[in-house]
C-alpha cells in the first residue's frame, strides 16, 4: 500500500518519477505527489486522484531537478485530499518525506513535536515522521533519521530529501519494502522495481531498521544506530514483462484470459517426469512422516479462498487435519501451532502485512513454514523456510484472477507431494493426478471460451440487482466465496457467500423475487444436498443459476439456468468452476460502468494491517 520512487540522476528526474508512479499505482491511487530539489529549495506538486491528475498539475509549472521523490497513496490516516497527499514537508521546509506503512504512535509524536511550536499541515501519521526528523536534526541526516526511527512504532519505508544535501536521497525501512537500485541513468529508491525504467546493475533490499543515503555515484548503508554497514548487493532479477493491455479493454480480462498460461507455467515449474518436485522445498522426510500432526493455511482475501480449496485437497489426499485462517485473525489468536505443524502462507504479492506477521508468529512457535508466493524476493518468500513460486507473471488488475488460479495449482501439487511422501499415495496415483493437472491449462481455455457468451447474458440480467448470493458446499464453497469477493470488489454489488446449508438459518430472509443466487454445485456426493438448498431459495422467488460441470449438469432439475465447465477430477474442479464467476464479475462491473482494474478504496498490495 502506497508506492515510493526516488531518483538521483543527471538530467531532470521528473518524467522518471511520473512514469515510476504510474507503475506503482497498483499500490494505491487516492492521491499522489512529487518533491524535487531545485536551487537548494524543495519544490512540491501534489494532486488528488490518479497519477494523470498529478501530471496535469506538473505540466502547468514544469518543475525540474536532478534529485526527487514521489509517492502514490492509499489513505490510512486522513482522507484522500491534497493536504494529506505525500510528500510531506517539515515545518521549516528543510525536509520532504514520502512514507509507506503506518506510524502507530503518530499522535504521541505529534504531541511531543507540537510542544516545540511545530505547525502540522495534514491529518496523516506520516507527517509526524518528517517533523520528528526535523526536530532531531543537528546537521547529520543519518543521525536524525536514526533517532527518529527509534521513537517510531509501526511500519515504514521512508524516502527523504534534505535541502542541506541537495544531491542526496535518504531512505529507511522497517516492515515495508524498500529497494535501492543502481541504474545506468541514476540511482533509485523504490517500493517495487517495476517502477524503475532503466538498466539496473544491482539492487539492495533494506532490512528492518536499515538507513541509507543515495548519491549519483555512491550508496551508503547504515544500521539502526547510524553506523556504516557493509551491505551485499543482489543481482536484479527484474524481467521486463508485458505490462500493456494489448487488445483487451482491461487488465482484468487480459489476466482472466492468461490463466491457462499461468497454470501451465506454474505446473511446469514443479512437474518433472510425472513427479512433483519443488526446488525450494526441503522438508526432512522424517518431519513429514513422523512428526507432522496438523497443517494450517494462513492468508487474506482471495489467497484465503485458495487456502480453503487447498484444505479440501490436502485433507482428502493426505488425511491430515488442515485449518485455514484469515491472517489478520490468526496473528492475534491463540494460534495452536507447534513444532509438529506445517504452516502454509499464501500471497500473490508476498508482502501482505497480516500474512507476514502470521508467518513470523508461526516461526516463533517452531512450526515449519512454507509460502506460496507470486513475487520473487518478496518479504514472505524471503522469510519462509520453504517457498513455492507461482508463475502467474505480473498481475496488474487489483482483482486477482490468474494468481488465484496459479495458487490452486500449487496447492494441488503440494497435496500430492505430501500424500506421496507420507505414503498415502502410490506412484501410479501420483502419475494420474499429475497427468490430470497437465490437462488443466487446455481445459481452462476451453471453459473460458464456452462459458463466455452465457456469462455475458447472465451479467445483463443481474447487473441492476442490489444483492447477489453465492452458495456452495465444501470445496464448492471456496469457489463460491471467491466468486462473491470478485463480484463485490469490482462491481460494488452487495454480494454474500454462504455455505449452501446455512442460508435457512437466517440469511434466506433476504431472498426476494428475482434475487440472483449463484449455486456452485459440482460434487457428486453432495450434489443433491445443494440441489435442495437451491430449491429452498427458488421457492422464495430467487433467480437460481447453477455453476457445474458437464458430467453433473444432467442431474440439475429443470427450471434452473446452467453454466457448465469442462470436466476434470473432483479435486481440481475449483480451477474450472471459478472461471465463469470471474467473467461474471467482470461483465457485471463493466455494465455498471465501474473502474474495473482499480476499484474504489482498494489497492493491490496491502502492506498495512
Ligand atoms: C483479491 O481480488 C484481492 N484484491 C485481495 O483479496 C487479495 O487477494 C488479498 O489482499 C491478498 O493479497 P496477497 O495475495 O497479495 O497477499
Amino acid at each position: 500500500m502506497c508506492g515510493i520512487i526516488g531518483k538521483i540522476g543527471v538530467g531532470n528526474v521528473v518524467p522518471d518519477l511520473i512514469n515510476g508512479l504510474k507503475q506503482l499505482e497498483y499500490r494505491g491511487y487516492d492521491s499522489s505527489g512529487i518533491a524535487i530539489i531545485n536551487n537548494g529549495e524543495i519544490l512540491r506538486e501534489r494532486a488528488v486522484g490518479r497519477i494523470k491528475e498529478l501530471e496535469k498539475e506538473i505540466n502547468k509549472t514544469n518543475p525540474e531537478g536532478v534529485v526527487g521523490i514521489g509517492h502514490t497513496r492509499w489513505a490510512t490516516h486522513g482522507a484522500p485530499s491534497e493536504r494529506n497527499a505525500h510528500p510531506h514537508l517539515s515545518s521549516n521546509g528543510k525536509f520532504a518525506l514520502v512514507h509507506n506503512g503506518i506510524i502507530e504512535n503518530a499522535d504521541e509524536i505529534k504531541n511531543q513535536v507540537l510542544s516545540q511550536d511545530v505547525v502540522f499541515f495534514s491529518d496523516t501519521d506520516s507527517e509526524a515522521a518528517v517533523q520528528l526528523i526535523e526536530m532531531n536534526y543537528k546537521g547529520d541526516v543519518i543521525e536524525a533519521v536514526s533517532s527518529a526511527c527509534k521513537e517510531i512504532k509501526g511500519s515504514y519505508a521512508f524516502g527523504i530529501l534534505c535541502t542541506d544535501f541537495p544531491h542526496m536521497i535518504f531512505a529507511a525501512a522497517k516492515g515495508s519494502p524498500l529497494v535501492v537500485a543502481e541504474g545506468e541513468k541514476g540511482n533509485y529508491i523504490t517500493s517495487d522495481l517495476c517502477a524503475v525504467n532503466d538498466e539496473i546493475s544491482c539492487i539492495y533490499r533494506l532490512k528492518d531498521g536499515e538507513i541509507c543515503s543515495v548519491q549519483k555515484g555512491k550508496i551508503d548503508f547504515f544500521d539502526s544506530e547510524g553506523q556504516l554497514l557493509a551491505k551485499k548487493s543482489e543481482k536484479s532479477e527484474l524481467d521486463k514483462q508485458d505490462v500493456t493491455k494489448g487488445d483487451y479493454e482491461h487488465f482484468m480480462i487480459k489476466e482472466i484470459m492468461q490463466q491457462s498460461e499461468a497454470v501451465e507455467k506454474t505446473v511446469d515449474s514443479f512437474v518433472i517426469k510425472n513427479k512433483i518436485q519443488f526446488s525450494d522445498v526441503c522438508f526432512q522426510e522424517d518431519f513429514l512422516k513422523k512428526q507432522l500432526k496438523n497443517i494450517v493455511i494462513v492468508a487474506c482475501g482471495s489467497a484465503y479462498h485458495a487456502g480453503l480449496a487447498g484444505k479440501s485437497i490436502i485433507e482428502a489426499l493426505c488425511k491430515i487435519p488442515c485449518n485455514v485462517d484469515i491472517a489478520s485473525e490468526f496473528r492475534y489468536s491463540e494460534a495452536f501451532i507447534s513444532k509438529e505443524s506445517l504452516a502454509i502462507f499464501i500471497s500473490q504479492s508476498g508482502e501482505t502485512a497480516d500474512t507476514l506477521a502470521a508467518l513470523r508468529l508461526a516461526k516463533s512457535r517452531g512450526a515449519k513454514t512454507l509460502s506460496i508466493v507470486n513475487v520473487k524476493g518478496s518479504a514472505i518468500a524471503e522469510e519462509s523456510e520453504n517457498v513455492i513460486y507461482t508463475k502467474a507473471g505480473r498481475e496488474i488488475a487489483v482483482a486477482t484472477t490468474k494468481a488465484y488460479s496459479a495458487q490452486l495449482a500449487a496447492l494441488y501439487a503440494l497435496g500430492i507431494f505430501i500424500a506421496k511422501k507420507i505414503g498415502k499415495m502410490t506412484a501410479s496415483q501420483e502419475k494420474f493426478y499429475v497427468e490430470e493437472m497437465k490437462k488443466l491449462p487446455e481445459k481452462i481455455s476451453q471453459t473460458l471460451e464456452k462459458t463466455n457468451e452465457d456469462v455475458k447474458k447472465l451479467a445483463k440480467e443481474i447487473y441492476r440487482s442490489p444483492d447477489v448470493f453465492f452458495i456452495g458446499r465444501l470445496s464448492d464453497y471456496a469457489t463460491a466465496a471467491e466468486g462473491s469477493l470478485k463480484m463485490k470488489e469490482i462491481s460494488y454489488i452487495n454480494s454474500q457467500v454462504y455455505a449452501a446449508g446455512e442460508l435457512k438459518h437466517g440469511t434466506i430472509s433476504l431472498v426476494n423475487d428475482g434475487t440472483p443466487v449463484i449455486a456452485v454445485a459440482a460434487q457428486k456426493d453432495i450434489f443433491t444436498k445443494t440441489l435442495s438448498n437451491m430449491a429452498e431459495v427458488a421457492a422464495r422467488g430467487a433467480n437460481v443459476v447453477v455453476i457445474t460441470d458437464e458430467k453433473t449438469k444432467n442431474r440439475v432439475t429443470d427450471g434452473y439456468r446452467i453454466i457448465s465447465v469442462s470436466d476434470t477430477v473432483k479435486e481440481f474442479k475449483g480451477s474450472l468452476l471459478v472461471l465463469p464467476l470471474q467473467l461474471l464479475s467482470y461483465y457485471t462491473a463493466k455494465l455498471r460502468g465501474c473502474d474495473i482494474d482499480k476499484p474504489k478504496n482498494l489497492a493491490k498490495s496491502v502492506t498495512v494491517e
